[in-house]
This record gives C-alpha cells, sequence and structure tokens, in this order.
C-alpha cells in the first residue's frame, strides 16, 4: 500500500514533464496574438485555388519537402543569390511555383490584420494553407497544431538523402519515414497525396520502356495503363511534359489512389511497391475499401508529419517575409 504514495507524490511532476515534451505545438498557439489566423489563411487560399487547381497538389507536395529536409521550418521557402538553397536542389527544383506563392499571398493576408503583423510563422502559415487545399480538393479537414517558428538556414546540400525517390522500395521508404517517427501506416497514408497532381515523365520512363537494369517492362504496371501512358509520354518527348498521377479523379484528394495500385496504375515503383509488397497490402487494400479509415489515417499521418523536427519557444524567428530570413 504505502508504494502508493511516491507514485501520488511523483504524479504531477510526470504530468508536467509529459506535457512540456508536447505542448510546443498546439491548435490555439495563436488564440491571443492573432486569433483569426485560420479564416485568414483560408479566404486568402481559396482565392488562389480559384485562380488554379495547380494550388493543391503544389502546396502540399510543398509542405512534405519542407517537414523532411531540417523539418518543418518553411526552410524551403528561403531564396539564395547563388541558388545554393534546399529549393535549388535537383529533388526540390520540380516544386511548383504556385505553393510557394500560396504561402506568399496566405502571409500577406495574415499580415494584412494589424494585429497580426509580423506574429505568424510562414512554417505554421505552410501547413494550414496544406489544410485548406486537402479540404478544398475533397479531402478531410483536421486540426491544425501550431507554433512551429521559421528556420534561418537553407542549403542544397541539407536535401541530399532527405527526400524519398520513385524507385524505392518498401525497406527504403520505411526507413526514411520511420527516421521522422512516421510509421509504415503513415507512409502509405501519405502516400495517398499522390491522388492528386502532376509527375514529369522522366520518373517513370524506365518502368514503361523497361531501360532499368532488367531491361523489361515492370511487370507490376497494368499492360493498358503501360499503353496510354507511352502514349503520353513517347520516348524521346520532352522531360518537362507532366501528366496525372492519378489517372481516375486527378482533382479530388480521395481513395482512388489506393484502388489504382490494386490495378497495377501506381505511377511509380514507389507507388506500386505498395501494393506489391504484402507487408503493406493489407494497409492499401484497406483504405481502396474505406475512404472513411483513409481520411482518418490521412489526418493522423499528416499531423505527425507537421512535428518533424520543428522549431518552438526561442529557437527560429517569425519571418517577415517567406522568401528571406530576417
Ligand atoms: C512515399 C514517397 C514519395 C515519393 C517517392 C514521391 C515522389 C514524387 C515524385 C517523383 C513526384 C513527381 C515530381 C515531378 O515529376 O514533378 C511527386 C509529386 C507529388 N508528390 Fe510525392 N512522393 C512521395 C511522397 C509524397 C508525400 C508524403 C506527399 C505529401 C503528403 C507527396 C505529395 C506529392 C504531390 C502533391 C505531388 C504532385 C505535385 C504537383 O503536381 O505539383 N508525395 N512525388
Ligand atoms: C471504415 O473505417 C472507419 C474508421 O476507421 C470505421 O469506423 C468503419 O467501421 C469502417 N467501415 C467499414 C465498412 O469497415
Amino acid at each position: 500500500m504505502d508504494t502508493r504514495l511516491p507514485i501520488l507524490l511523483l504524479a504531477p511532476l510526470l504530468l508536467l514533464l509529459v506535457s512540456s515534451a508536447q505542448a510546443q505545438l498546439s491548435p490555439n498557439f495563436y488564440q491571443n496574438s492573432c486569433p483569426n489566423v485560420e479564416s485568414l489563411v483560408r479566404s486568402a487560399v481559396r482565392a488562389k485555388f480559384q485562380q488554379t487547381f495547380v494550388t493543391a497538389p503544389a502546396t502540399l507536395r510543398l509542405y512534405f519537402h519542407d517537414c523532411f529536409v531540417r523539418g518543418c521550418d518553411a526552410s524551403v521557402m528561403l531564396d539564395s543569390p547563388t541558388n545554393n538553397a534546399e529549393k535549388d536542389h535537383p529533388d526540390d527544383i520540380s516544386l511548383a511555383g504556385d505553393g510557394f506563392d500560396t504561402v506568399v499571398k496566405a502571409k500577406a493576408a495574415v499580415d494584412s490584420n494589424p494585429r497580426c503583423r509580423n506574429r505568424v510563422s510562414c512554417a505554421d502559415i505552410l501547413a494550414l494553407a496544406t489544410r485548406e487545399v486537402v479540404s478544398l480538393a475533397g479531402g478531410p479537414f483536421y486540426r491544425v497544431e501550431l507554433g512551429r517558428r521559421d528556420g534561418r538556414m537553407s542549403t542544397k546540400a541539407s536535401v541530399q538523402r532527405q527526400l524519398p525517390h520513385a524507385n524505392f522500395n518498401l525497406d527504403q521508404l520505411n526507413q526514411m519515414f520511420n527516421s521522422h517517427s512516421l510509421s509504415q501506416t503513415d507512409m502509405v497514408a501519405l502516400s495517398g497525396a499522390h491522388t492528386l497532381g502532376f509527375s514529369h515523365c522522366g520518373q517513370f520512363a524506365s518502368r514503361i520502356y523497361g531501360f532499368s537494369k532488367t531491361n523489361a517492362i515492370d511487370p507490376t504496371l497494368n499492360r493498358n495503363y503501360a499503353t496510354q501512358l507511352r502514349q503520353m509520354c513517347p520516348l524521346k518527348v520532352d522531360p518537362r511534359i507532366a501528366i496525372n498521377m492519378d489517372p481516375t479523379t486527378p482533382r479530388t484528394f480521395d481513395n482512388a489512389y489506393y484502388r489504382n495500385l490494386q490495378q497495377g496504375r501506381g505511377l511509380f515503383s514507389s507507388d506500386q511497391v505498395l501494393f506489391s509488397d504484402p507487408r503493406s497490402r493489407p494497409t492499401v487494400n484497406l483504405f481502396a475499401n474505406n475512404q472513411t479509415a483513409f481520411n482518418k489515417a490521412f489526418a493522423d499521418a499528416i499531423t505527425k508529419l507537421g512535428r518533424v523536427g520543428v522549431l518552438t519557444g526561442t529557437k527560429g524567428e517569425i519571418r517577415r517575409d517567406c522568401t528571406r530570413a530576417n
């Protein structure tokens, strides 16, 4: 019985420790400093989305690439006069300009409110804008944790080996996502982002023309889909041509991506392997059969993504201009 006493005494201390470790990000972070930050970001993102649909995939991918390199600190947005920033790395060079522009516009909307001016980080604006585009495209609406601060550094070198490639197998994907505390289920759910957006032909040319090591057309690729892809991406095509990644509902954030995988219609090896590999196939089947389960898993996973390597408290800064450090 008397063993309970020390536990009772320690409980408040433990609680304090746990909360100080987790209370870094909070959905109410701007409650006092900028109470309407969410609606300010929302209207700016909506206006941009109405101008061009690319807003959605571009912003979503920008967030992912930001979080995997130096954490979610908007370092991906920093310009370099010598072209030596993250965005100049080959893995980031195809990030669509509309994603950057979305954040710049949302930042201007936030800063137009005197109360909010220079109070909200670009990293948090990107996190909020991402939630808006997912929701606008038909995906889940989830609570966004806030309180990130902006990084001051962005280098091309820091991108090296931090982002997944289209030819990754399941072990490589898991290794990279696990290193950011994301599980295989999180990785499969986040890959569902490929329900939106475009890819350049070069990313999958070896699958349809068989100039991979084995010199064969990828056997996991649906034959009809392979034929369609060859028509859209002829052999000596302009490498700048881009095609929809989801051949069925490219403008809707839905679980069609997983049903496509079941039919061999995953565009990249890294997509198709999620179904080919028996370790992740059950998760693909679950998300393909149950849109609610996918939406929930995606919301959970993108929330975890939003915690990766964040700067909080007095670390980093609140950037005045999202493209340069103060
Ligand atoms: C799992 C490993 C992943 C790999 C190997 C991968 C790879 C790629 C590649 C090669 C492209 C095409 C780029 C181009 O040719 O322009 C692309 C596009 C895209 N990716 Fe991923 N990606 C992965 C995960 C993710 C995640 C986790 C997200 C977001 C949560 C995401 C969001 C997107 C979006 C939205 C696009 C379309 C961008 C646009 O249309 O502008 N990807 N990805
Ligand atoms: C789909 O997933 C949701 C959320 O996980 C769950 O509550 C529901 O029971 C599932 N539906 C079916 C038909 O399995």
